[in-house]
This record gives structure tokens, sequence and C-alpha cells, in this order.
């Protein structure tokens, strides 16, 4: 459509100045036990959607992951970050939940039978790549109890769009995520406003939703980086 491509263009400068200062590599968070992360809130018309879940490969067996998860493996798409990181994206049902009396939002729940000596965030950024929503401080991990993993996913009405949660890196840039999961750089920043009030910049271990396009970005995208 004519009055798209005029925006694209009147966008264009602002983009690539995006791209420009969103260059500089994320870096360690200092606290990893305690990544920013917000819950996508729920639109009245979407009750349940198919997201996906971004699973940051760390050696855990395939099989093993779809266990961690509760889903079938075929629900598992290999997907190549970096030069040889094998990462998953993970297909789930994502629903609009109230998980306790503050928090209502869009939540995949699985379930994680507990380990000796586990604790809570460690579970999470081991087995979920940090995305699990904190059940109650004073929640005592009991070993051999399974204990409910609500991890965060997003719909939008879009239905040329699936929101993939995606927990920041090592070295990862804005532009090298967007390209990653064939998202607009401008789509991302709009559902992060939470996170990316300095926009352009992020840092490991943020949970960004991405709004992945099904069908691949426009070939157009590809002049701008
Ligand atoms: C999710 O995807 C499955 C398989 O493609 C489809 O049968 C189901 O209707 C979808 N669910 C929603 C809520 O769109
Ligand atoms: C996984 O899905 C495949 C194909 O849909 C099916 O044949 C298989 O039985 C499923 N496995 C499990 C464990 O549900
Ligand atoms: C998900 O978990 C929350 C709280 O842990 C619970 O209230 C909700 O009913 C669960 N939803 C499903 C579909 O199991
Ligand atoms: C809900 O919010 C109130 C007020 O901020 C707080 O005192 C309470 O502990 C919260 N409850 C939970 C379960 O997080
Ligand atoms: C759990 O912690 C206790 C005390 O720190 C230690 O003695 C024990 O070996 C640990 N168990 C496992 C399985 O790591
Ligand atoms: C957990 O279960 C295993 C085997 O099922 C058992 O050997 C172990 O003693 C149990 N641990 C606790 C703390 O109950
Ligand atoms: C990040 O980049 C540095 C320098 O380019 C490189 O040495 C390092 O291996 C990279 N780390 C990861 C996890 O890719």
């Amino acid at each position: 459509m004519a009055s798209h491509n005029l925006l694209l263009y009147l966008l264009l400068p602002v983009l690539c100045f995006l791209a420009r200062i969103s260059n500089s590599h994320a870096s360690e968070s200092p606290s990893s036990s305690n990544s920013p992360m917000f819950t996508f809130p729920c639109s009245s018309k979407i009750k349940t959607c198919n997201a996906s879940l971004y699973h940051i490969n760390n050696g855990i067996p395939q099989e093993q992951v779809a266990s961690l998860y509760s889903v079938n493996t075929t629900q598992l798409t290999p997907i190549l970050h970096g030069r040889d990181q094998v990462d998953y994206l993970i297909t789930v049902p994502c629903s609009c939940e109230k998980i306790d009396v503050n928090t209502t939002g869009y939540f995949y729940n699985t379930s994680y039978l507990v380990q000796p000596n586990d604790t809570f965030y460690d579970v999470s950024n081991r087995f979920y790549s940090g995305q699990a929503w904190p059940i109650g401080e004073e929640y005592d991990l009991i070993a051999n109890v399974s204990i409910p993993m609500n991890l965060l996913c997003g719909c939008v009405e879009n239905e040329a769009q699936v929101v993939v949660t995606y927990t920041v890196q090592n070295n990862d840039t804005l532009p090298g995520i967007a390209n990653l999961l064939s998202a607009e750089i401008s789509d991302v920043l709009r559902m992060n406003t939470k996170l990316t009030q300095n926009p352009g910049y992020i840092d490991v271990g943020w949970v960004l939703y991405v709004p992945m396009e099904k069908n691949g970005l426009p070939q157009v995208k590809g002049r701008l980086f």
C-alpha cells in the first residue's frame, strides 16, 4: 500500500539511527536473579492464542527440554543463534491468566519437579531461560514436589504475527534480535516500552516480547541493514 511505503521512507532515518545506537553490545547483567520482565497485558478480545517461547540451548537434550515444557518434541523448532548455537522456538498455547492477586497477563503453565537444593531463580534461569514469573517470596521449594512454572507469553490480534518470548543473550543487539526472529525493530520497541525507555538499549537477561512475522519480513527491509 502506498501510504505504508511512504511511512516506511519517513521512518528510515529513525530506524537507521536506532540500529546505530543499539550496536553497542548487551553486557552481562550484574544480578541475573532479578531480570527485568513484565507481563503482556491481556486484550479483551483474545483469551488464548498460540505463542512461542525462545529456549536458550544450554546443553539439555531435546527430549528433556520438551518434557520440562510439557510439550511434544514436534513443538520444538531449532533456530540458529550466532555461528553455532542451536536454540529452540517452542510453540505453546498461551492464555490470559490471573496468576495471583496482583498479576494478570498471558501465561503458559508447566510444572517442575523440585530437586534437592533448587532455588526458584536458578530453576527459571537454567531450564526456562529466565522466563518464569516469580512465585511468592516465602515459597519454600520442597524436593520431590512439583511446582507450577508460569511462563510469560503474549498474544496479538494480528494473525500474521506470533509473539516470541525472548531472553536477551550476551552480545545480542536489537537489530540482531529483530533479524533473528523476523520482526520489525519498531514493533519490538513498541511492544516493550516498559523496558526500552532508552530506545536501543537492551541488557542480558531481559525478557522481551518479539512479534515475529510468520511469513518473514518484506524484502525492502533488507536494505536497512
Ligand atoms: C494453535 O495451533 C493449532 C495447530 O496449528 C490449531 O489447531 C489451534 O487452533 C491454534 N490455537 C489457537 C488458539 O489459535
Ligand atoms: C508427538 O506428535 C507426533 C505427531 O503429531 C505423534 O505421532 C506422537 O505420538 C506425539 N508424541 C507424544 C509423546 O505425544
Ligand atoms: C496456571 O497457573 C495459575 C497459578 O499458578 C492458575 O491460577 C491457573 O489456573 C493455571 N492455568 C492453567 C491453564 O493450568
Ligand atoms: C500484592 O500487592 C500488595 C501491595 O503492593 C502487596 O502488599 C502484596 O504482597 C502483593 N501480593 C502478592 C501475592 O504479590
Ligand atoms: C544440598 O545442600 C547441602 C547443604 O548445603 C549439601 O550438604 C548437599 O550435598 C546438597 N545436595 C545436593 C544434591 O547438591
Ligand atoms: C525423592 O525421591 C527419590 C526417589 O524417588 C528418593 O530417593 C529421595 O529420598 C526423595 N527425596 C526426598 C527429599 O524426599
Ligand atoms: C561475544 O563477543 C566477544 C567479542 O566479540 C566474543 O569473544 C565472545 O565469545 C562472544 N560471546 C558469545 C556468547 O557469543
